[in-house]
């Protein structure tokens, strides 16, 4: 099928992520900041990227990593200011980069002032900010979980009411059926807009709209209620509202998060057309292939899984809307440790990031991904950080989980495995402070690092850079289509591309055991150019080749 939806700048962009507060250290603090960032905009555009997403840099009291704003106008000063940060949306922009912030609009801090003001008495205006509820008798007003602490619902002694948290008990949701409320983001929209941002993504999107009555869901031990809040009666409403009354005023591009997503139900959203209401969404669908709802429930790496949920996607939005491809990010533990291969770190970096890049779509790329860093591995429970991680704790010890065993899981699930701070050298510190670093640096960075990776041609960060420039010059591998081949195979993840008479042909394995390839009907590798490739040794044998560890190979027919 021929795409009927147009070229348009967002899809050319390769993006990469940056998680301020382990990225660069600037002032020896110990924690990342904006002066870090400024040192960096030379290398980040030296990857071939065109934009950078920031994780949240406003201000925040960090009980989930910024994800808790408690103001929404300015810089965290563990970051900085507005007026480093004008400077580096100034830098990045003089370098061709676009800047992309995250907006969290599903719940605020409780240290935000209006859920202070919320909470002075229910006659305060800002009350109806957010959900506030008596019980039901001695009970919460219903039976909804959180999906970080416990229950959804934390009591309010003064006004003998509950507010709801569908986060962490510090992460009040948001009452976005209030229109001040919309007003407000309207507002906060028009201010990064107006300040030059190149658009937003907008953090777990689809949870805004929570069903009326709020009720009770059914009853599972994890994730009770979802079915109130995931894309609620009035999302698709709201969103229209913010894209008509604000972004469609700007040159501006929004990714939306969205759990449980599908590309059925994402069509009704990211569809182009007049009821579009994002340009891309982020789902969750292909980091299921070796878990089941979340990391914390692993199970064995399925290809199958894999290859079905990108090819539904790719399939299902091709010529309708627009796909965002990534395999790593602040909220999955590292790609290589799950996916690929510590054993062939950089040959199975090297055939992951060909596997998704070459897909259609706009890619994104998170910090350290480029060089492949990997998975820490803490032995003391006390060092962790995160929200997620003390709360499965209290949930594995009531199921009898011994805490040895919780540390084996931990060590394995936490996205804190992709928050350790950025390897940028060997020297102390990993090049990413000079100070006390605020969490653990991967002791690996002696081999893994920047610099080390600069100076090897075959390293993991000069095939990005190769693979990005590649891409950039070859339109068939952002808007050609997409088939797969040989859906079966438990080792190889094959797929064709189609655009202009042109064909792309990309073959992944992901195995270190050798796998007699042969090419698909109608392909004469002899006759194709090899774009890429993660080993020296090409050669072609009867129209096919026995794959190497991990082996990728990208051939251009034209
Ligand atoms: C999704 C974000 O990516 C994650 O880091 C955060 O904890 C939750 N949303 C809550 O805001």
């Amino acid at each position: 099928m021929e795409s009927k939806v147009g070229r348009n700048w967002y899809k050319e962009l390769a993006v990469y992520q940056i998680w301020p507060r382990s990225f660069c250290d600037g002032n020896g603090d110990g924690i990342g900041d904006l002066e870090g960032v400024l040192s960096k905009l030379d290398y980040i555009k030296s990857l071939n990227v065109d934009a950078i997403w920031f994780s949240p840099l406003y201000c925040s009291p960090n009980a989930d990593y910024g994800y808790d704003i408690s103001d929404y106008r300015n810089i965290s000063p563990d970051y900085g200011d507005i007026k480093i940060f004008k400077k580096v949306l100034d830098e990045a922009h003089k370098r061709g980069l676009k800047v992309i912030m995250d907006l969290v609009l599903n719940h605020t801090s409780d240290e935000h002032d209006w859920f202070k003001k919320s909470m002075e008495s229910k006659e305060s205006p800002y009350h109806d900010y957010y959900f506030w509820r008596k019980g039901k008798g001695k009970n919460p007003p219903n039976n909804w979980k959180s999906c970080f602490e416990g229950g959804a619902w934390e009591y309010n002694e003064k006004l003998d009411e509950y507010y709801l948290h569908v986060f962490a008990k510090k992460q009040p949701d948001l009452n976005m059926d209030n229109p001040k409320v919309r007003q407000e983001v309207k507002g906060i929209m028009k201010y990064w807009l107006d300040m030059g941002v190149d658009g937003f993504r907008e953090d777990v999107i689809t949870y805004i709209s929570k069903r009326e009555g709020l009720p009770n869901g059914f009853p599972l031990p994890v994730g009770c209620g979802m079915e109130h809040y995931t894309n609620g009666p009035h999302l698709h409403e709201y969103l229209s509202e913010f894209k008509h009354d604000v972004l469609d005023n700007y040159d501006c591009f929004t990714v939306g998060e969205a759990p449980r997503m599908t590309p059925e139900k994402a069509l009704k959203f990211i569809e182009e057309g007049p009821n579009q209401d994002l340009n891309l969404m982020f789902h969750f669908q292909h980091m299921e292939a070796d878990s089941f709802m979340t990391d914390w429930i692993h199970m064995p790496f399925s290809l199958k899984k894999l290859k079905k949920a990108f090819t539904a996607w790719q399939k299902k939005l091709y010529g309708r809307a627009w796909n965002s491809l990534y395999i790593e990010n602040h909220d999955h533990p590292r790609i290589i440790d799950r996916f690929g291969s510590l054993k062939y770190r950089v040959a199975s970096g090297k055939m992951l990031a060909v596997m998704y890049i070459c897909q259609s779509g706009t890619p994104f790329i998170y910090q350290g991904q480029e060089i492949g860093m990997t998975n820490i591995k803490i032995n003391d429970l006390n060092k962790y950080k995160d929200v997620i991680t003390f709360n499965n704790y209290k949930i594995f010890k009531k199921l009898g989980v011994s805490d040895k065993k919780f540390l084996e899981i931990t060590n394995r699930a936490t996205r804190e495995n992709a928050r350790t701070p950025m390897q940028w050298s060997d020297k102390p510190g990993a090049g990413f402070t000079t100070g006390e670093p605020w969490f653990y640096i991967n002791p690996n960075y002696k081999q893994i690092n920047v610099e080390a990776a600069e100076k090897d041609p075959d390293s993991l960060l000069n095939f990005y850079r190769r693979l990005l420039k590649i891409r950039k010059e070859n339109p068939i591998i952002i808007y050609g289509n997409y088939d797969e081949h040989y859906k079966n195979s438990t080792s190889l993840y094959v797929y064709e591309r189609n655009y202009e008479g042109k064909r792309l042909l990309v073959v992944c394995s992901f195995t270190e055991k050798p796998v007699n390839f042969k090419a698909p009907q109608g392909f004469y590798l002899g006759e194709g150019k090899l774009l890429l490739s993660n080993y020296k040794d090409v050669g072609i044998t009867n129209n096919g080749f026995v794959t190497k560890p991990y082996e990728t190979r990208v051939y251009l027919f034209e």
